[in-house]
């Protein structure tokens, strides 16, 4: 039997109450295949980040149905939402998001506060994430004292050290010039071949480009070339 798609959506909405309401999200419907690259394209204000954070456990739908790795989350609670959460996706943001009085490896040891594992192995678990991303000789440095690039590899350690199925970026290249960019999407299509489903918004062509499909959103519509 095949595996479930990662992600499928149904006539999902996403109305905010206002006054006035904003359909933010009307009607999406598509599916992301497991271990594909999808990158979503739109305008500001065309619906990307709340798509994202719909797709990410982050916000809940007003309408239509959302499968996450065959399992329906419309009907969960918010403790079964968020252990979802927790061990299948991984976030990483156009801001990076890091704790400005924590180190490289304290960053991506506190993910993993709540797994329950102890110290020790979160520790090691850091490495090895700050390894996979090729930052192991920066691991005791203040986020003040990295580039940009070596932040946003930093956050994805952080995203990788759950062992997420589904990365979620949303602009993981807004703050980087083109290298730097090039080299994070490197990065990012890697994890990817090694069979980790991804979702990248952005707005930069270049970017897009490494997926292995790229959706259209405009004032709320996906629409799936
Ligand atoms: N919490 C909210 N309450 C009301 N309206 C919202 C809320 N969040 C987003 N919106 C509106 O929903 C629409 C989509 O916003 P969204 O943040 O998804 O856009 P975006 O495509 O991510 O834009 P950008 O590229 O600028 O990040 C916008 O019109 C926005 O003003
Ligand atoms: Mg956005």
């Amino acid at each position: 039997m095949s595996p479930p798609p990662a992600v499928r959506l149904s006539h999902l909405g996403r109305r905010f109450p206002g006054p006035p309401p904003v359909d933010a999200l009307q009607d999406a419907t598509f599916t992301v295949r497991a271990g594909e690259h999808v990158a979503i394209m739109g305008p500001s204000g065309s619906g990307k980040s709340t798509l994202l954070n719909l797709i990410g456990l982050l916000d809940s739908a007003s309408s239509g149905v959302y499968e996450l790795d065959g399992v329906d989350v419309g009907g969960l609670s918010a403790q079964r939402r968020t252990r979802l959460r927790r061990d299948l996706i991984g976030f990483v943001f156009q801001d990076f998001f890091l704790l400005p009085a924590r180190t490289a490896w304290e960053n991506v040891a506190l993910a993993m506060v709540y797994t329950g594992l102890p110290a020790a192995q979160r520790r090691q678990r850091a490495m090895a994430a700050l390894d996979r991303v090729g930052l192991s000789q920066r691991r005791d440095a203040l986020p003040s004292t990295l580039s940009g690039g070596e932040r946003q590899r930093v956050a994805i350690a952080r995203a990788l050290s759950n062992d997420p199925r589904l990365l979620l970026c949303d602009e993981p290249t807004g703050n980087l010039d083109s290298v730097t960019a090039g080299q994070v999407m490197g990065l990012i299509a890697g994890l990817n071949r090694l069979g980790v489903t991804v979702l990248t918004i952005t707005h930069d062509l270049a970017t897009a480009s490494r997926a292995t499909r790229v959706l259209q959103i405009a004032d709320g519509r996906v629409r799936d070339q």
